[in-house]
């Protein structure tokens, strides 16, 4: 299938690592000009070193990327702690974990909205989470985060529909990457030291229980459906979150 992205700009935060870096690379493969912007800068990968919770450089490195097409947020953070109850939190861990995972892409939706309305079309995603879909409890902030991402992608969607311009969300299920291996780091930190398992142990019986395709993702999996979402192919989608979770959330 030609996704006919070739010569489009996609840019791309949180492509550091994990997802992000598998979707600039499925964009550069389309032939899509690519710009990056990380907590981990990158120069070499043209990947600008910034803060998503910092205003003022998402919008300095907005206006430094001349025309844009599409806008994927591919950042995220849990809080380190482990869930199951709540409690097992402090109230105090919440305000840095929405700063990131909400705030962060609003701020990025603030600075790149005005482009995609000048362009006259374009596309934003939005990487959430099946933790956003049913109040997991393994990382409430995270999974609060992401629900409201998932509310704000519906706001965004009809706000800029007017102007051509679509607003998706992704949502992944069980991908190994580094958010994935921090949240087992979280788990065993509160397991007796003789009674804690390998990563790869945990992971897979979390995966059989909750995916009933019972396999992990794969970063490229995310990479196929972002450049799908942003091309004309998809020009009737917006304002949905796509799960590609191996069936771990299932809506009618
Ligand atoms: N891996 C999974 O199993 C999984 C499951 C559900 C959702 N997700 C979501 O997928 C997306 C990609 O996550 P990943 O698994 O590739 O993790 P990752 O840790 O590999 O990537 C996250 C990226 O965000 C960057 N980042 C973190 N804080 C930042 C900040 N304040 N400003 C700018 N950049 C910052 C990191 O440097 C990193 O490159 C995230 O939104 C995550 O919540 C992942």
């Amino acid at each position: 299938m030609d996704l006919k992205l070739a010569g489009q700009t996609a840019v791309i935060f949180g492509g550091a690592s994990g997802i992000g870096a598998a979707i600039a690379a499925g964009f550069a493969a389309e032939g899509c000009g690519v710009r990056g912007f990380d907590v981990h800068g990158d120069e070499g990968r043209g990947i600008v070193a910034g803060d998503v919770t910092d205003y003022a450089a998402v919008r300095a490195f907005a206006e430094g990327c001349g025309e844009v097409d599409h806008v994927v947020f591919c950042v995220g953070v849990g809080s380190g702690k482990f869930g199951f109850p709540f409690w097992n939190l402090e109230p105090g861990d919440w305000a840095r974990v929405l700063e990131i995972n909400l705030i962060g892409a609003v701020n990025v939706a603030h600075a790149f909205a005005p482009k995609l309305i000048e362009r006259g079309g374009g596309s934003m995603l939005f990487l959430v989470s099946v933790a956003g879909q049913m109040g997991s409890q393994t990382d409430p902030p995270y999974s609060a985060a992401k629900a409201g991402l998932i509310n704000f992608t519906h706001c965004a969607a009809k706000d800029l529909a007017p102007y051509g311009v679509r607003v998706n969300a992704l949502s992944p299920g069980m991908v190994r990457t580094n958010l994935n291996e921090a949240v087992w780091a979280a788990s065993q930190a509160r397991v007796a030291e003789g009674e804690r398992v390998p990563y790869a142990v945990w992971a897979e019986e979390k995966i059989r229980k909750v995916s009933p395709l019972g396999r992990w993702q794969t970063v490229e999996e995310y990479a196929a459906m972002a450049c799908y979402l942003a091309s004309e192919h998809a020009r009737n989608i917006t304002g949905q979150t796509l799960n590609v979770d191996g069936g771990q959330v299932m809506h009618s």
